[in-house]
């Protein structure tokens, strides 16, 4: 997939912008603020309706104007589709080829971006959260059983914590809902399982092409149970014995939604032991791995990499430059970056 074209108005700092792409390689440069990541943003929004740093939607409005409105042709082989998405304060309509869409998912299927930012750098020291939404986020654009999964499962657990929130928890409900947990956590533990494991062999492989080195890195997941022919008994057992605990926290304190994984260099868990620059390229080379799990070239994410290069020394960046020379369309943020062949686009404050 890629983009075309994109045009923005009154989107953040750009009152009126419009770009033509190219399907490979795009730089964009300007000074700091000049709103570089504002159109990474844009982007990325393409694929999720969703910004990657807004906590408030009207922010993307610029101040003072009463809409935002984003405007982009995305190409999947010779498939051509308009999307045109108008930001409001009363909310949000998507059009793809002039027809308003109802589910986020038809967005996914037009386009899928994969975003680095530069905060992923922290995603092996912070919380757990941001690792599973990781793993959630990409399985669910990969996978529309585990979608499903994932949403029941949630469900239930709201269903659950209310339970135990209230003044008098009736039995029969809660075992209702602990049973219905221990049926959906299966399929959830076992789909997590299987894509760590693929990530794991392409993780290797982005890893050594972006260090040049022969370093051992794998995820180490940690499921609650580790799925096998008895998980349902098993997990129900687990849910038991944490009843109690349940019962007086007000909150499932165990199950999927808890669960975590870690990355090790050569044995080493990178959150604890890492350098700042390992930090960065391990999480780059995760954050780029679900584009090597897509067969179809024509399907393949836009990735956008805001402000990649710094912190890296000159050979990570030759290195990186070339790894990404490689893949389908690139958008690269930095303040100062010239690459031979590259695209390449000024934005000016
Ligand atoms: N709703 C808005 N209306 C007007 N301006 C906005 C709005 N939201 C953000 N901005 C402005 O956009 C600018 C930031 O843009 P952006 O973060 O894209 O910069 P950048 O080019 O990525 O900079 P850096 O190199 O520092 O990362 C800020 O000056 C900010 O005030
Ligand atoms: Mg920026």
């Amino acid at each position: 997939m890629i983009v075309k074209t994109l045009s923005l108005k009154n989107f953040r700092n750009h009152a009126y912008l419009t770009y033509d792409f190219s399907p490979k390689l795009n730089i964009l440069t300007g000074p700091n603020a000049a709103g570089k990541t504002n159109v990474a943003e844009a982007i990325y929004f393409l694929s999720l309706a969703r910004s990657f740093r807004a906590n408030e939607e009207t922010d993307l409005i610029q101040k003072g104007k009463d809409k935002a409105e984003i405007n982009a042709v995305c190409e999947e082989g010779d498939l051509k589709r308009k999307i045109r998405i108008i930001i409001t304060p009363e909310g949000k309509q998507i059009f793809i080829n002039g027809k308003t869409i109802s589910k986020i998912s038809e967005l996914s299927n037009v386009m899928n971006v994969l975003l680095f930012e530069p905060k992923d750098v922290l995603m092996f020291r912070g919380s757990p959260k941001t690792r599973r939404n990781f793993l959630d986020i990409n399985l669910c654009k990969k996978s529309q059983p585990y979608l499903d999964y994932i949403s029941r499962y949630n469900k239930v657990l709201k269903e659950r914590n209310d339970l135990l929130k209230s003044d008098k928890v009736d039995p029969i409900l809660l075992e209702t809902t602990t049973e219905m947990l221990a049926k959906l956590s299966g399929p959830i533990v076992s789909y997590r399982q299987m894509y760590v494991k693929d990530i794991n062999d392409i993780l290797i492989k982005i890893t050594r092409a972006l260090t040049g080195e022969e370093g051992r890195l794998e995820i180490i997941y940690q499921p609650f149970i580790e799925y096998g022919k008895d998980f349902q008994k098993e997990a129900l057992e687990a849910f038991k014995k944490s009843e109690e605990r349940d019962l007086r926290q007000k909150m499932t304190t165990i199950g999927v939604h808890r669960e975590d994984f870690s990355i090790s260099l050569n044995g080493r868990d990178i959150g604890e032991f890492g350098s700042q620059g390992e930090n960065r390229i391990v999480s780059l080379a995760l954050k780029l791995s679900p584009y090597f799990l897509i067969e179809d070239k024509d399907k393949r994410p836009v990735v956008v990499l805001d402000d990649v290069m710094s912190e890296l020394d000159q050979a990570h960046r030759i290195r990186l430059i070339k790894f990404v020379k490689k893949l389908e369309q690139v958008f690269i943020t930095a303040t100062k970056l010239e690459v031979e062949g590259a695209a390449q686009y000024q934005i000016k404050k």
